[in-house]
């Protein structure tokens, strides 16, 4: 289990309305909780930084500041908690004044343009101390792009988490919240890069291209909605296959649980169960402390 934590640059911690008990955390308390995660058996953490909103710009040129909100956090990190993995978004949508992933004209995202700003970004995030970095832009090409940059940056020992089959979905709507980009987005969709939720095959031929690319570990996203994506890509390929139990799926068990019509510590456990059973090697999850402290 992985756990996706989201950074804010003021102290303290704020709560997530659609994640309930989900909070975005400051500096100050960010290395007590991922310590605590730690000492409960979690090995990595996924970092996402909530950027405010006068640090974004149409190019999303935050992301490339080796000083900002996710840079800070991981040395920070790696320094404070040792041992702990650090995980980083390759994406542009958290730093763009429109909230999309890449780079947008006439409301198509820029493809080529795109992978050369996410190149930076992950030079910049390894050179921070990052572990893995997980492009979760979906930019064709992004893999091969990133994976020359890191090595000619002499990161030869930063693998490649890549989301390969990362479907337009509508159970992202929760994250978009906690890292502030759904107003950013407005009604606008992902869907010129983002795959369709209708198609099978397609996912198969995004793992095969990642993997051609360097890819070290494949993610499918969303997870329980797709648990046949994730058995057939772990079939398929037989390679280290992640499952993203998205912030809508946290959102939804959550509901159920609070209103009673759902035993939560029963269901987040069969949830995870789940993954496991379709081949997940990994998954992450905003349930992955609660999970940790129900299995010990
Ligand atoms: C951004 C990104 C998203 C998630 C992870 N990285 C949202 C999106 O693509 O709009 C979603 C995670 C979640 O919903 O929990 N590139």
């Amino acid at each position: 289990m992985i756990w996706p934590v989201f950074l804010q640059p003021e102290s303290g911690s704020t709560p997530i309305p659609s994640m309930p008990g989900v909070e975005r955390l400051g500096p100050d308390v960010l290395v007590d909780r991922i310590g605590r995660a730690k000492e409960l058996g979690i090995p990595a953490v996924a970092l996402f930084p909530a950027t405010p909103p006068a640090r974004k710009t149409p190019t999303g040129d935050e992301a490339l500041n080796p000083e900002n909100l996710i840079c800070t956090a991981v040395r920070a990190v790696k320094k404070q908690v040792p041992g702990i993995g650090v995980i980083c978004d390759v994406a542009l949508d958290p730093y763009t004044s429109h909230g999309h992933d890449g780079i947008v004209q006439d409301g198509y995202v820029l493809n080529d343009e795109t992978v050369e700003v996410l190149r930076k970004q992950a030079v910049v995030q390894a050179q921070a101390g990052c572990d893995v970095i997980a492009p979760s832009d979906m930019m064709d090409g992004r893999v091969g792009a990133i994976r020359s940059a890191l090595d000619a940056a002499g990161f030869t020992h930063v693998s490649i988490l890549s989301y390969a089959a990362k479907y337009a979905s509508a159970f992202y709507g929760p994250f978009r919240d906690a890292v502030g980009s759904a107003t950013n987005l407005g009604t606008a969709d992902k869907k010129t890069y983002q795959m369709d939720p209708a198609n099978t095959d397609e996912a198969i031929r995004e793992v095969a291209i990642d993997l051609a690319e360097g890819a070290d570990l494949v993610m499918v996203k969303p997870g329980m909605p797709y648990l046949d994506i994730v058995s057939r890509v772990k079939r398929e390929f037989g390679v280290p296959t992640f499952a993203y139990q998205v912030s809508g799926e946290f959102a939804m068990l959550s509901a159920a649980a609070a209103n009673g019509w759902l035993d939560r510590k029963r269901a987040v456990l069969e949830s995870l169960l789940a993954f496991k059973r379709a081949g997940a090697d990994g998954v992450l999850t905003y349930f992955a402390v609660e999970a940790a402290e129900l299995l010990r």
